[in-house]
Order: structure tokens, then sequence, then C-alpha cells
């Protein structure tokens, strides 16, 4: 595998690949890697040629009192991991690399979508996610972009602004890879205590019984109702329950495929998770 920090290797570095015509694959990622990602890069292996991964904790994303300054940066270990399942250019630019010295003036914002659930505890975060992996799109210019299911409203954005901007790729969506009890894999997992680890995966189970009470005929915001009650009770901060159709419209009846969305939080960590339920009628 080979590692380049800057715009000018990564393009030498991709320069055979493209004129053999070999098909890129891209998987953008913040580091601090662990198997939800890797499992994004497994994906990648399987259906394209040549697979690039970016690790760049991109500052215009964080919010002020969010934790950019603190936000695990392990990329002797990442590197490893991805030579391990078969990654063959890792990109690791600087802030510097990515926007220069100068202020820069455009930015990219995808109404609506954006503008909902963790758009509206984060304002401005996902401008700054389709800033950067615009830039990102372009520096790599892959055939194919992997990204979570577990950030399903980030994967819609970057989706709609790829339509809209008529950017030359295909998104692939991942499923979420959790661990065994249950908790969606996030690099902010390791922030929890102990004490909060154990009371975590309640958020994944608090999904799976709305789902089977969902099915089993409960009113839709009574599921969530019940939702926000558990997780209160198991020592979380609410931020949303919602519901929403799976293109993010609203929604207040089971009628259709719902997909059921947590944020919470667990002292200062904020863990999100989502739950597509489907309709069986
Ligand atoms: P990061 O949080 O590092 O996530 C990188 C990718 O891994 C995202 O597509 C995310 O959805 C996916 N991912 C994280 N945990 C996952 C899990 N448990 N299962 C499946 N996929 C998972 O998301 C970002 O970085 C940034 O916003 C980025 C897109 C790189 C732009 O800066």
């Amino acid at each position: 595998m080979k590692t380049e920090t800057t715009i000018q290797g990564l393009s030498a570095s991709l320069s055979p690949a493209r004129s053999a015509r070999k098909i890129i694959g891209f998987v953008p990622t913040m580091g601090n890697l662990h198997e939800g990602h890797l499992n994004l890069v497994r994906e990648a292996c399987q259906l394209c040629d040549m697979v690039v991964v970016s690790i760049f904790v991109n500052p215009i994303q964080f919010g002020p009192n969010e934790d950019f300054e603190n936000y695990p940066r392990t990329l002797e270990q990442d590197s490893r991991a991805l030579a391990d399942v078969g990654c063959d250019v890792l990109f690791a630019p600087t802030v510097e690399q990515m926007y220069g010295n100068q202020p820069n003036f455009t930015n990219i914002h995808v109404s609506e979508i954006s503008e909902d659930l963790c758009g509206l505890q984060r304002p401005g975060h996902f401008d700054g996610v389709a800033v950067v992996v615009t830039k990102l799109f372009n520096i790599v210019q892959p055939n194919f972009a992997f990204f979570g299911q577990k950030d399903y409203q980030q994967l819609a954005v970057i989706r709609q602004f790829v339509r809209d901007l008529n950017i030359p790729l295909e998104v692939i969506g991942v499923p979420i890879t959790r661990a065994e009890d249950g908790l969606a894999l996030s690099s902010r997992n390791g922030y929890l205590s102990e004490e909060q680890r154990q009371s975590a995966p309640t958020i994944f189970s608090s999904l799976k019984a709305a789902e089977a009470q969902l099915h089993s005929g409960r009113d839709l915001l009574a599921v969530l109702d019940t939702i926000r009650q558990t997780l209160t009770q198991s020592g979380f901060v609410v931020d949303y329950v919602e519901a929403r159709s799976p293109d993010l419209q609203k929604i207040s009846e089971f009628n259709q495929d719902v997909v059921l969305f947590i944020a919470a939080k667990l002292g200062n960590t904020r863990l999100i998770d989502n739950l597509h339920v489907k309709h069986t009628a």
C-alpha cells in the first residue's frame, strides 16, 4: 500500500491506473478505523480494481463546541489495518494541503435534507461534509464511492449533491456494522466510560423493540415516545428520536417503509443510529 499526503503525489500514484482505465473505488474517512470502516474498504475491494482510502479530520464539518481537536488520530494503526484489508493507496493530507492558506469562499448546501435531524443540532455540519467530499471526489476522481448507512442522512446528502451537480461517479451505501451487543461501531464509542458502554446498546435494542411494536400494529408516534422514555431512563439525553420515509420525508403513520432515527448523548458523547423497518402488507 502506498501512502500519499499531497494532491500531486496522489495524482501521480493514480495516473497509471487511470490510463489503464482501471475501476477506482474510494472510501473517505476521518480515521481511527474500526470494522465498520474496514467493511467499506472490503466492499470497495470486491467491486474495484484499485481502492483509495482517505483519512482526513475535516475541520469545517465540526461545530465550535465539538470534538475537532480531540478527535482520535491513529494514523499508524489505521495504516496497518488498511494494508491488511487490501487498500492500494492511503491519502492522508494535512489541513493546509486540503484548504491552503487562503480563506475558502465556496459552500455546498443541500437544502431540506441537510436541515432536518442532525442538521438541526449541528448547523453547517452537512455543508462542511459536502464541501470536503466534493473536493476529495475531484482529487481522487473515483468510479465508485462507498459510504456507511450508519450515517444515513450524510449518505442521502451525498447522493443528492452527486445527482444535482452531475458528479461522474456512483455512490454505494454499505450496511451498518455493529458490535455483538448491537451497538453501531463508531470512532466516538472510544469516548465512553465502561458504565456508559454498558448502557449504549440500549439505542439498538430500543430500535429493535420499536420494529416489533410497529409490526404488531402499535401507533408510530407512540412507538417513538416509548424509545424516548427508554433512552431517558437508561441515562441518555435525547437529541432526537424521529421517523422518516427512506427518502427522508416526514411521516406520522406506519403505512410504508419507515426509517427510525436516534441521536442521543451519554455524557458528552453523542451517538447516532437508525433502523429501516419494512412495511410488509
Ligand atoms: P467517518 O465518521 O470516519 O466515517 C467514514 C465512513 O465510514 C462513513 O461513510 C460512515 O458512514 C462509515 N461508517 C462509520 N461507522 C460505520 C459502521 N458502524 N457501519 C458502517 N459504516 C460506518 O463520515 C465521515 O467520516 C466524514 O463525515 C466523511 C464522509 C469522511 C467526510 O469528512
